[in-house]
């Protein structure tokens, strides 16, 4: 049996929202874990966020950057009725839903704007004050409101770094006046790697608890494949099965930040073949 798409709109620019059944992921998935989906036999295994797991439905929402020939081939070529092959999950290792008193999540990627709504919800049913900061480049890639952790935040920002949507600048600089305030009890946060080793540097000296999603560098996602190995206070630790979250303050961000994009030559020629396919055929 597929897993159906059960709706699908665009968000962005660049990503778009798109909800699948898959009962057996939205009644056990927890925030911070993740699943994996096939589009089709041909399919790689690609690793996504989950922004909501309704579990009376059995539906999961997901944000997706249209990036390589699996993404593209989600929004040009799977409408909502359509099935997906596979939605394995949930992976990874779930984080812990707490009273903490503020909790922050900061977030600069498609993956984390999911995880901000999905946490943030978690911890304000846990009875913490909430604070969301969603980081976009540009108005154009802003998602609509409804899309946002508005709903689950106890205080909202969004920044750009052009500032043509709320505040000009980044989720860092936002972090920093409110640690100067003395708001923050721990910050949650996930995207791009640069921004969650500046992080990382950021709360450290305050001693503010820090969790971040390392993902970039995972392949299959089940611990398998050997390709997700992070040094994390000395000790190699797998990022798919040991996290995706992880204490920032431990984890080696520059040998990341050096093993990140190995396949990027090999995804852009197979991305490049794949639009020229869809030319071909007229479909864009
Ligand atoms: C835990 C986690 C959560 C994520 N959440 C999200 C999210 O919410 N939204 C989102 O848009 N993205 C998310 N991502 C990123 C997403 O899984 C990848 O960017 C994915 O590759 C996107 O699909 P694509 O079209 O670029 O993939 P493709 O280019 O089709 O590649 C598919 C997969 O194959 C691997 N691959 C490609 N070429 C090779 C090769 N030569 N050798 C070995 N492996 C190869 C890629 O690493 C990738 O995993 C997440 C990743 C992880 C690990
Ligand atoms: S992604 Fe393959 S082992 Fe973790």
């Amino acid at each position: 049996m597929g897993y159906k798409i059960t709706a699908k709109e665009n968000l962005s620019v660049i990503d778009f929202f798109m909800e699948v059944e898959a009962p057996h992921v939205a009644r056990s998935w927890k925030p911070g874990q993740f699943l994996v989906l096939i589009v089709d036999e041909k399919g790689e295994r690609v690793p996504m966020s989950v922004y909501y797991a309704d579990e009376d439905t059995g539906r999961v929402g997901m944000f997706i950057r249209r990036h390589g020939v699996t993404t593209f081939k989600l929004w040009y070529e799977k409408q909502v009725g359509d099935e997906l092959l596979s939605v394995a999950g949930p992976l990874g290792k779930p984080i812990e839903v707490k009273h903490y008193g503020n909790v922050v999540f900061a977030a600069d990627a498609v993956c984390a704007q999911a995880e901000c709504y999905a946490t943030l919800k978690a911890m304000k049913e846990a009875g913490n004050y909430t604070i969301a900061i969603h980081s976009f480049e540009t108005k154009d890639h802003v998602y609509p409101e409804k899309f946002l952790s508005k709903p689950v935040a106890d205080e909202f920002y969004i920044t750009t770094e052009d500032g043509s949507v709320g505040r000009k600048g980044h989720y860092l600089d936002v972090l920093k006046e409110l640690i100067e305030q003395d708001k923050v009890d721990i910050v949650f946060a996930g995207g791009k790697l640069g921004s969650l080793k500046k992080l990382a540097e950021l709360t450290r000296p305050y001693g503010i608890p820090t969790i971040t999603t390392v993902r970039q560098i995972m392949v299959d996602g089940t611990g398998m494949c050997g390709s997700c190995r992070i040094l994390y206070d000395g000790e190699v630790k797998f990022a798919c099965r040991d996290g995706p979250m992880f204490d920032a303050h431990k984890v080696d961000w520059d040998d990341v930040i050096r093993r990140d994009s190995r396949f990027a030559e090999q995804q852009a020629l197979a991305r490049e073949r794949y639009l020229a396919k869809l030319k071909e055929k007229g479909v864009i």
